[in-house]
């Protein structure tokens, strides 16, 4: 009845008039998983929730496997369930047993059905008296959501190394469990390793509860199942500040202490604007270069690419980005991925509002401008459907899902929404919602009924419904959105014009005082054609081609690629066999693909490099360059 009337509020306006203020928010309850179940989820978890969950891997470098238990402890919602089904891929069970009082009896179980993406129904008979269940299993070395590196591909050389990739839908290739956003649970673990080697989960990392490789964690926060995560390394370890410390292997941890200097600033000036960090510790951990994404907000340990390590601290808003997830995303989570710019635009809006404080309004003003551009330049691939912010158009595999939409486009949305009625308000507003839906998962009709209650009503005569079911259902941007600018890049689009007349030299150009974000917009505006003669010229001013930034080498390698720059071949070739990160190689070998002359490059380069992506990576790559990497046109 309760979703009824909400769902008559949401469609008609039918609300009665708020009782409350932004200071007082509504004691509206998610519909979440009663009104929707999740489409990329096996579980039954409108019948049993799990609750908590215990993990003992031992991990198999030898084998590339994890082997051993889930202990899962349930609540059972509807008393005439008969089951629990749990999400798998690629799991080998071995028994299913009821755990009561560390007595064990034989449960019966099948595997139900299977389907491409999603992985395999695991059917378990509910024991009567309602026992914790334990899944006694073994990941495959092909599972989706690990990665097992050789110690060649580590900075140290000597060991190996292995990390989890959770999110999308990967836990379930590492564990069986309700893999939906939807359920929340705090977990325990014992992880058993070759003693030279030291485990970190997405839990408290505390260095005295590691004896002889067997390492315990435990997690007392409820999350969803894709927050759950390991890896395993020679790993090594600094305090930088309170909060904080970075996990790195030898090699690169003094140089990732120094970039991430800013994170305790970054937490106090979050918890200023949207209250209290709620996980404890924030550390960082720095993964070996193949890690495919910028980074992935593991609770109370965030995974982050080595690639944004620059030396000058300019790339280090995706650390806002990954802190900003410990309010949208951990603490307020999507429920079901269609709703991910719940988690994604929020956090974009938050990362920018981080890094205005950290770093000054410029830097957010530029990262915006960038943004803006490139969220354009994609929504010219885009067709209507796909720039909604929440379309109802299926998807079989969420990872597809998260596009500059969900993050650029939630993003100016939120800003958009804050210029209507003030940042005061905003963000007095966004406070109330982060403790309003603390530690659940919600689905955007959710945020909506707390929207209308809380800022839409008291700010009728500054914004409206039909406004904000624009941004969020319609394609494109309003055309009310004023878009980001920045005198900084008016200045560099002239500088360019000056140089392309041949007013200007390069030498004459003032580019001391740039930062990565000057230079990035420099490399954008310029044209798709240049001369070899002006290439040279760059080149030789600039030094781009040695270029260790890993966004400007990105930048001026695709550049080299339109327009056949052989002298740069061999530092591309470096960077995309060093490289796994999706969004730094997807573009190079893309604009390699889009051109006869550079076809062979691509498939060389992809036949030496792939062994050493990602599974997530070579997904992607393979369609963009061929399976069969190496073979001639
Ligand atoms: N949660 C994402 C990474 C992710 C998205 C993993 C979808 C799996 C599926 C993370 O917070 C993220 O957005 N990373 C970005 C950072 C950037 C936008 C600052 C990345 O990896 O590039
Ligand atoms: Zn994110």
């Amino acid at each position: 009845m309760r979703i009824l009337i909400l769902c008559c509020a949401l469609l008609t306006g039918c609300a009665k008039p708020p009782q409350t203020t932004p200071s007082e928010p509504a004691q509206t309850k998610p519909v979440t998983t009663t009104v929707k179940p999740d489409p990329h989820s096996f579980a039954n978890t409108h019948q049993v929730k799990s609750r908590h969950l215990e993990l003992d891997l031992a991990v198999n470098f030898e084998e590339q496997i994890l082997e051993g238990h889930a202990i899962i402890h349930y609540d059972v919602v509807d008393p005439d369930s008969r089951h629990l089904v749990l999400d798998t891929r690629d799991l080998k069970i071995k028994r299913v047993e009821a755990v009561n009082h560390s007595k064990q009896r034989k449960l019966s179980w099948r595997k139900g059905q299977s389907i491409t993406g999603l992985g395999t129904e695991l059917i378990i008979d509910l024991p009567v008296d309602q026992a914790p269940i334990k899944v006694v299993y073994e990941s495959m070395p092909q599972a989706s959501g690990l990665q097992w590196l050789n110690p060649d591909q580590t900075s140290g050389k000597q060991h190996p190394f292995m990390f989890s990739q959770s999110q999308a839908i990967h836990a379930r290739s590492w564990i069986p469990l309700q893999d939906t956003p939807a359920v929340r649970l705090t977990y325990a673990a014992t992880i058993r390793t070759d003693p030279a080697l030291r485990a970190v989960l997405s839990a408290d990392n505390n260095d005295q509860n590691s004896v002889d490789g067997v390492h315990q964690f435990t997690m007392e926060q409820a999350i969803p199942g894709y927050l759950i995560a390991i890896a395993v390394g020679d790993l090594t370890f600094q305090k930088i500040s309170e909060h904080v410390t970075v996990y790195a292997e030898q090699e690169v941890l003094a140089a990732a202490a120094h970039e991430f200097a800013a994170t305790e600033d970054m937490i106090t000036a979050t918890e200023a604007l949207y209250g209290p960090y709620r996980w404890g510790q924030y550390d960082l951990l720095v993964l070996p270069p193949s890690f495919p994404f910028g980074g992935m907000e593991n609770p109370k340990l965030s995974h982050i690419t080595p690639t944004i390590i620059a030396g000058d601290r300019s790339l280090d808003s995706l650390i806002a980005h990954e802190l900003a997830h410990s309010w949208s995303g951990n603490l307020v989570t999507n429920a079901v991925w269609h709703d991910a710019w719940l988690n994604e635009g929020f956090t974009t809006y938050l990362e920018s509002r981080i890094t205005e404080a950290v770093h000054g309004t410029d830097r957010m003003q530029m990262e915006g401008a960038l943004s803006y551009q490139a969220l354009l330049r994609a929504m010219q691939t885009m067709d209507d459907e796909q720039q909604k912010l929440v379309s109802q158009a299926p998807f079989a595999d969420p990872d597809d899902h998260f596009t500059a939409v969900t993050y650029d486009k939630g993003r100016f949305f939120l800003e958009w929404l804050e210029q209507q009625v003030g940042r005061e308000v905003f963000d007095r507003f966004l406070n109330g919602y982060f403790d309003q839906f603390a530690f659940q998962s919600i689905q955007t009709a959710d945020f909506l009924a707390y929207l209308q209650t809380n800022l839409l009503t008291p700010h009728a005569d500054q914004v409206n419904m039909t406004q904000i079911k624009d941004w969020i259902y319609a394609p494109g941007i309003p055309d009310y959105f004023t878009p980001p600018m920045t005198n900084k890049f008016t200045q560099i689009d002239r500088t360019v014009a000056a140089w392309l007349a041949g007013e200007l030299s390069a030498n004459d150009i003032e580019t001391q005082a740039w930062s990565t974000q000057e230079w990035l917009h420099f490399l954008r505006a310029l044209p798709a054609e240049l001369s070899p003669a002006q290439l040279q010229n760059l080149d030789q001013t600039f030094a781009f081609t040695q270029r260790q930034n890993s966004e400007i080498a990105h930048d001026w390698l695709l550049i080299c690629i339109r327009n056949q720059y052989q002298q740069a071949y061999p530092r591309l070739i470096e960077y995309l066999t060093h490289i796994g990160r999706v969004k730094l190689i997807k573009p190079l070998y893309e604009a390699m693909m889009a051109q006869t002359a550079t076809h062979q490059l691509a498939r060389q380069i992809y036949h030496q490099a792939r062994s050493g992506y990602h599974n997530i990576a070579t997904r992607q790559i393979d369609l963009i360059v061929g399976r069969e990497a190496d073979k001639p046109d």
